[in-house]
């Protein structure tokens, strides 16, 4: 989708390999999931000199995944506002429900809940760059550690009916990034036909 809004892939080490991102849309930006060597994260808001940060979101509360967010906040300012799922541990300014949608830009990005890696995680599709910020609830032909009903139920009733077009940035440096038709197709935890399937799936994690 051709959109004014620009998506940055951040390889920030870290604990394994963890992603962070920065999407920017005119004067606006937000980070997802600030962690690692954060003066890489510095690097890319300086280039695009994006005038206001203002979101951090938190895709669930592990700590290799918010290591960044105080160095973020002492740099950009603490009204920035921190959103997660109510149950993440880590301190947010904004919970999350559901659906929500924050405003940005012209646009919003979309919280979607999405337990089994973790009781708090979420995802996040931010439609008008065809992003879905995935953290470790769905890698590239892999997923997170989980509780098997409730990733299984995650994967089938919330992640499969989303659009096809949607591009996966998960939270880890597995691989880097696949369109979600793709990952439909090739991603056996994520297309798994029942529970007993998934669950015989994930004695290979
Ligand atoms: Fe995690």
């Amino acid at each position: 989708m051709d959109s004014g809004v620009k998506v940055f892939q951040i390889d920030c080490g870290g604990f394994d390999s963890n992603y962070s991102y920065i999407a920017v849309t005119g004067n606006s930006a937000l980070i997802v999931d600030p962690c690692g060597d954060i003066k890489k994260s510095f690097a890319v808001l300086d280039k695009v000199h994006a005038l206001k940060l203002e979101y951090i979101l938190l895709t669930h509360g592990h700590h290799d995944h918010v290591t960044g967010v105080e160095e973020i906040k002492n740099r950009y300012g603490n009204d920035i506002q921190v959103a997660g799922h109510p149950l993440c541990r880590y301190p947010h300014s904004i919970n999350l429900k559901d659906h929500e949608k924050l405003p940005f830009g012209t646009s919003y990005v979309e919280c979607l809940y999405s337990p089994g890696h973790t009781e708090d995680s979420v995802i996040y599709k931010l439609a008008e760059a065809d992003a879905l910020f995935t953290g470790d609830t769905l890698f590239i032909d892999c997923c997170g550690y989980c509780k098997d009903s409730q990733m299984f139920n995650t994967m089938k009733n919330v992640i499969m009916p989303l659009e096809d077009s949607l591009i996966v940035y998960s939270g880890h440096n597995y691989v880097p990034f696949e369109s979600l038709g793709n990952q439909k197709k090739t991603n056996i935890y994520l297309n798994a036909s029942s529970l007993e399937v998934f669950r015989e799936n994930l004695k290979s994690l």
